[in-house]
């Protein structure tokens, strides 16, 4: 797509909008330091001044451009005694420390929809993003957590003969000069979907500046069911041309980085598996990958649980927030894939079902990652809190943990998707019924959201976990209902 059909907001980009920014990110956090990257953006040739931070001055440098922008990014460190206040694009922004302390998180998920996402109204679409920004500015976030789906791309192979047909058919072997051309125009189009969700949700923008982000990503920021697909279309040309492509997108504007120069909470740096983890006080933030190394027959590869099993070795911690893109617990899913085989119509849903660790296909490594977590908390004490999207539903379940802990599951998804019919709550609501144990005398719960009558609920929604003195709740915002009463976790 060339340059002059980029679609955003026009108006807001010719009336000085040629600079957006600055989007933080937590790069890493060690010895009482923050490390952070903070990304602007620019229609021009001129590099802004250096980002300002106590008496240091750090520049601005590109990292990529495309489709007429320009993404540079400066890396910055502060201590995390008192709030830290930089200045940036000639704006100064204050982030909310005290990490030691109380702490206020909020959660995002799905922030898109699989068709038209660019053409909708953004105040329709980013009306969640305004209720979050007002929560922040009533009481700061601390961290802003995105657990997958953060654009959805699905449409980015449109419009190239290569890619037009993806993923129904896809040729076996192109030239090479056609796969490079595909690149670009694939590339193009991430660029697009990104820089239009910034130019056109200043809500965002402004969470942004002064929240620091943390990103793990899902099948929609890659296509639809990237993982679950046959290995014929993965592997196919097209398909790692695809995957290339999104990886180097979400490692630009969901980390600030490029493959050469990965933060240091990545377990990987060389990026085959894009998982991290976090250490603050008394609550560790681990995000595993669970779409790099995914195929129909696995969610995570060696890479993966080499983190996994590094994670289990730590030092003890108080808290874990496990995001999970796609929810750790879940009803019993195997009823539906059963239909699924004797229903051709249902057929093309059972991709989806791939997706989710309570599949069929999953059951043995869904066992070794609650049996890990497990292990963990009887090991330490730590109590476990697992963050997830994907089923554009707010949801929650329960499972205990050995004989003192139980693993909350928090749903909350999504931010922009607008919810399924609400017949598809009501049946995830009487799967829920049947029960699920994995792991053996310890069955999953799913249980409605505090003051909510049904299982699941229809409606966008965002989450925010807080750590109030030692205790920790969570509180959901429902577009209709509004917020929950606070839900107590650890120790609950
Ligand atoms: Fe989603």
């Amino acid at each position: 797509m060339a340059e002059d059909t980029f679609r955003t907001d026009a108006t807001a980009l010719d009336d000085g909008g040629a600079l957006l920014g600055p989007i933080l990110f937590l790069d890493d956090a060690r010895d009482g330091q923050m490390h952070l990257s903070a990304l602007v953006f620019t229609r021009g040739i001129d590099t802004p001044e250096p980002l300002v931070c106590a008496e240091g001055h750090y520049p601005f440098a590109e990292i990529a451009a495309d489709v007429g922008w320009r993404v540079l990014r400066a890396r910055f460190a502060a201590h995390t005694r008192a709030p830290i206040t930089y200045r940036a694009l000639g704006q100064s922004h204050t982030i909310r420390t005290g990490y030691d302390g109380d702490l206020n998180i909020a959660f995002a998920s799905c922030n898109g929809e699989e068709n038209g996402d660019l053409d909708r109204d953004p105040n329709e679409r980013n009306a969640m993003w305004a209720r979050l920004r007002d929560d922040h500015n009533a009481r700061p976030f601390h961290l802003l957590l995105h657990g997958g789906d953060q654009i959805y791309a699905d449409e980015v192979t449109l419009g190239h003969p290569l890619s037009e047909d993806w993923p129904d058919r896809v040729p076996k072997d192109p030239e090479r000069a056609d796969l490079r051309d595909l690149r670009a125009h694939l590339r193009r189009g991430f660029f697009e979907r990104y820089m239009t969700f910034f130019a056109s949700c200043p809500a965002f923008m402004e969470l942004a500046a002064s929240v620091p982000s943390l990103c793990q990503w899902d099948d929609h920021d890659i296509c639809d069911g990237w993982g679950s697909l046959p290995r014929s279309r993965t592997y196919s040309p097209v398909g790692q041309t695809l995957y290339e492509v999104a990886r180097e997108a979400t490692l630009i504007f969901q980390h600030g980085c490029t493959l050469d120069d990965m933060p240091g909470r990545f377990h990987d740096r060389t990026g085959l598996s894009l998982g991290w983890w976090i250490d603050l006080p008394d609550v560790r933030i681990v995000a595993p990958d669970l779409r790099a190394e995914r195929t129909r027959r696995q969610v995570m590869g060696d890479v993966g649980w080499s983190m996994m099993e590094a994670v289990a070795a730590l030092p003890p911690t108080r808290q874990i927030l496990f995001v999970s893109s796609v929810p750790l617990l879940g009803p019993r899913l195997s009823v539906l894939e059963t239909a699924m085989v004797v229903t051709p119509k249902m057929q093309e849903y059972e991709d989806d079902l791939r997706d989710q660790w309570q599949s069929r296909a999953h059951r043995k490594e869904w066992r070794r990652m609650l049996q890990l977590l497990t292990d963990i908390a009887a090991d330490t004490g730590a109590h476990v809190t697992a963050l997830s999207g994907e089923i554009h539903l707010a949801g929650r379940a329960t499972m205990p943990l050995g004989e003192h802990c139980t693993l909350h599951q928090l749903i909350a998804s999504g931010v922009a998707h607008r919810p399924p019919p609400l017949a598809w709550a009501k049946v995830l609501g009487s799967l829920a019924a049947l029960g699920e144990d994995p792991l053996e005398g310890a069955p999953i719960t799913i249980h409605p959201l505090p003051g909510q009558a049904g299982r699941y609920v229809a409606e966008r929604n965002t989450l925010v976990v807080t750590r109030t003195d030692e205790a920790w709740h969570a509180v959901w915002d429902l577009e209709v209902s509004g917020k929950t009463e606070p839900l107590a976790l650890a120790g609950a």
